[in-house]
């Protein structure tokens, strides 16, 4: 079978290595701006992940059996549902299943509807009110722009002065664009965060192992929100018991919820989890494999993720049993110098061999682009360097002795990743 990907980055990489293993894999096609690691493994086809219409009419012509979609945007532009409907098999959800990443209100009224646990919410477009509503409550909230907004239009706030400012940034100075031109002003909840990614057909909804990710660019969690710096699976703070509230309060009523809307819904369930003294609530959904969370969950996978993608797509998922890795998984992502804010590109990168050559060691590139016979930096995050390992400790060491191996001019990483789960285990 031939295999179309979208998407160009290290969530994209783990996904493309995975599928490279299946014996149904002939061929991986990926929409351009595919990184080097990608380049290993894909044939890049010169279109765009968002050119439907394009993708559509390659995939059709090149007999492409199964279409994955990596990243939000072709699924909130309603990319899968563009390609279902010439015919081809596609993982990702539709238009409207996407708006639950698209449109964090369009996710909170879903999942008040359902009765899924979360935050409790107010919906402003107006600044004036807005700013009255934090006054009356004080100040500490969380203030949320809408759409989509790269991981950038969450305002933890502290105070009555940093939610007006939050305020003003999305309502009056448009910071996001119409994406900030409703807002959200939610109760802030306190807590440890942790993601649960499933998969569903539509019919039945299978978690994945679970996983935590960093999202500050410093140590100890501070300096400014990234893409994600690093990850570990699985996240102690999941514990069986947390698992099974999870499955009965949050799995299983957005399933119901999917249905009654009418989704298409055949792909990745992402629920961003706190969990604390209000219980287990949702932060979010997003539509699709996180980033860099895919890299650390996909290398515990044991089944072949072809197969598991076409039972999702056929509607078959209900007769898979996911099976796992019991080690853990540890990854650390090397950033470029100054990201995410300014950084350069260009450049060299070496000892990726070395790392690699490493017992249970994968380095995953996100950021990378070979010239001559050289390996480059060519974006923030770089690389992802994953390690197994018996427990999260063992495979937090293994994942930085490979980080050891790999240089470049002033690379960023953190050095305490899950320290949570390390806290946790003590
Ligand atoms: N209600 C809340 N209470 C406390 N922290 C929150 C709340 N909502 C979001 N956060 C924090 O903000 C981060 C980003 O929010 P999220 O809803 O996941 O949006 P996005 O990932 O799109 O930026 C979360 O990971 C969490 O740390
Ligand atoms: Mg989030």
């Amino acid at each position: 079978m031939k295999i179309l990907l979208l998407g160009a980055g290290g969530r994209e990489h783990a996904l493309a290595w995975k599928l490279a293993q299946s014996k149904q894999t002939e061929k991986i096609y990926v929409t351009s701006g595919a990184n080097a690691g990608l380049l290993e493994v894909c044939e890049e086809i010169g279109i765009k992940a968002l050119e439907g219409a394009k993708l559509a009419e390659f995939a059709k012509e090149n007999k492409v059996g199964l279409v994955v979609i990596g990243p939000e945007a072709p699924l909130c532009a309603g990319v899968a549902e563009e390609l279902r409907k010439s015919g081809l098999a596609v993982v990702g959800p539709d238009l409207k299943g996407s708006r639950l990443e698209g449109s964090k209100i369009f996710a909170k009224k879903f999942m008040r509807k359902y009765g899924i646990p979360t935050a409790d919410f107010r919906i402003f477009s107006d600044p004036a009110l807005a700013k009255d509503y934090v006054s009356s409550i004080g100040g500490r909230c969380v203030v949320k722009a809408d759409g989509l907004a790269a991981g950038k239009g969450v305002f933890v706030c502290f105070s009555e002065k940093e939610a007006l400012e939050a305020v003003k940034a999305t309502l009056e100075d448009k910071e996001f664009g119409a994406a900030g031109s409703e807002i959200l002003i939610e109760e802030f909840l306190e807590g440890e965060e942790a993601s649960i990614l499933a998969l569903t057909d539509g019919k039945t909804i299978v978690p994945l192992e679970s996983a935590q990710d960093h999202k500050r660019v410093f140590d100890n969690d501070r300096g400014p929100n990234t893409g994600g710096m690093g990850a570990y699976s699985p996240a102690p703070v999941v514990t069986e018991e947390i698992l099974e509230t999870v499955r009965r309060d949050i799995l299983l009523p957005t399933l119901k919820g999917i249905r009654e809307e009418g989704m298409d819904y055949r792909g990745v369930i992402y629920a961003g989890l706190m969990i604390g003294p209000k219980g287990v609530n949702v932060l979010e959904y997003n539509v699709r494999f996180g980033d860099p969370e895919t890299q650390a969950v996909l290398p515990r996978l044991k089944n072949d993720l072809a197969e598991v993608f076409q039972a999702v797509e056929q509607g078959r998922l209900g007769d898979v049993r996911l099976e796992w890795d019991e080690r853990a998984a540890v990854c650390v992502i090397m950033a470029a110098p100054g990201y995410p804010g300014k950084y350069p590109k260009g450049l060299p990168i070496t000892g990726l061999e070395e790392a690699r050559a490493l017992p249970d060691t994968y380095v995953f590139q996100a950021g990378t682009v070979r010239s001559g016979g050289e390996l480059l930096t060519n974006g923030g995050r770089v690389l992802g360097v994953t390690a197994l390992g018996a427990t999260i400790g063992e495979a937090c060491r293994a994942a930085y002795e490979g980080v050891g191996k790999i240089s470049f001019p002033d690379a960023h990483y953190r050095r305490d990743i899950a320290y949570r789960a390390l806290k946790n285990r003590k």
